[in-house]
């Protein structure tokens, strides 16, 4: 973790609004009141900014993350809607519903905001506030509950600044969020599935849906919904990995970190840098983005430079062991 930030605490406003926008047009962090609970937004299409938020929850791997936005319309660029996912938009927007659906091709939000996923989680809150930050920004905000990982979602500015004053840059305090649990999430990547229950009951979806909804029990703690075999639990690259490589075997891809790169770097089929002057941040934000493209390079496997294991090194190696093993 770097030096503190000043938190700067706003009330409702036009005034807070704006400062709000200006945070996340500049790569901050700003928490801000939803219908469900407070939220930690950044600016979702910057790969930076998301780097910095899951560093300032602490999260100890990287959940994908929902993407807030304004309405309907601005939902349409991200994602593929099929007839269900568009009944059930139609219906619960602007609303405590998320839908997990395909990430469309052209789709602006970083790859480590959807660690990596082919899916992508929407959402169109039903607080004035945040639709009128949504508004003023202008562009996705991805919104993780504003709480450090592990504890319990903020209902209140108080419980945010309790937990993550010092880590982000502005709080907007909109009083209590008036429902006080999580949005529920349906997954609309074949038969709707419930992944995690929240504030909209799930008999209203069956309801519009016309059908019962299958279910998928939650892994641990944190509602943290299990995916189901059609649900990728993790992004895993199809070529094998090789973690801590000193060296790059001919035929083989570089995912190299650091200012230092090993004599053999020059074999390699392929190679990227995770982050050049060794920024733990830099790198998780180019994480899924680099694995990617070294995947499709054709390399017999792909070396992995040693990451350090402090701050968000920790998770670039949680996922980093997670992808190597599916091997
Ligand atoms: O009410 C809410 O949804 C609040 C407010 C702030 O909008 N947000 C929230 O976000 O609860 P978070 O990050 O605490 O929970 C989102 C959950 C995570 O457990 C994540 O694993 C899941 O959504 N999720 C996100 N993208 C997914 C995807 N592509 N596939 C499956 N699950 C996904
Ligand atoms: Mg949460």
């Amino acid at each position: 973790m770097t030096a503190p930030l000043a938190t700067r605490v706003l009330p409702a406003g036009a005034e807070a609004v704006k400062q709000a926008a200006r945070v996340l047009a500049a790569g901050g962090l700003v928490a801000f009141p939803t219908e469900t609970v407070y939220g930690l937004g950044a600016d979702a299409t910057d790969g930076l900014a998301v780097a910095r938020l899951y560093e300032a929850k602490g999260r100890p791997a990287f959940n994908p993350l929902i993407a807030h936005v304004v309405d309907r319309e601005a939902a349409l660029p991200l994602a593929s809607f099929d007839a269900d996912a568009a009944r059930l938009a139609q219906a619960f927007w602007p609303g405590p519903l998320t839908l997990v659906l395909p990430k469309s091709a052209g789709c602006a939000v970083a790859e480590l905001a959807t660690a990596g996923l082919d899916s992508i989680a929407v959402r169109v809150p039903g607080h004035a506030l945040a639709r009128d930050i949504l508004a003023a920004f202008g562009k996705p905000v991805v919104a993780p509950s504003a709480n450090r990982s592990g504890h319990v979602s903020p209902t209140t500015a108080a419980h945010v600044a309790a937990d993550l004053g010092g880590r982000i840059d502005l709080i907007i305090d909109g009083g209590a969020a008036p429902l006080g649990v999580e949005s529920t999430i349906i997954a609309c990547l074949g038969a709707p599935v419930l992944l995690r229950p929240g504030a909209l009951p799930r008999a209203a979806i069956e309801r519009v849906l016309a059908r019962k909804l299958a279910e998928v029990a939650p892994a641990r703690g944190d509602n943290a919904p299990r995916a189901p075999g059609l649900l990728a639990a993790h992004y895993a690259p199809r070529t094998p990995l090789r973690l801590n490589a000193a060296r790059v075997a001919p035929g083989e891809a570089l995912l190299a970190f650091g200012p230092t790169l090993p004599a053999s770097a020059a074999d390699a089929k392929r190679a990227l840098n995770l982050s050049p002057r060794g920024d733990l941040v830099e790198a998780a934000a180019n994480l899924f983005s680099h694995l990617r493209a070294l995947d499709a390079a054709g390399a017999s496997a792909i070396a992995v430079m040693p990451i350090p294991h402090d701050g968000l090194g920790e998770a670039i190696n949680d996922r980093l062991t997670r992808a190597a093993a599916r091997r």
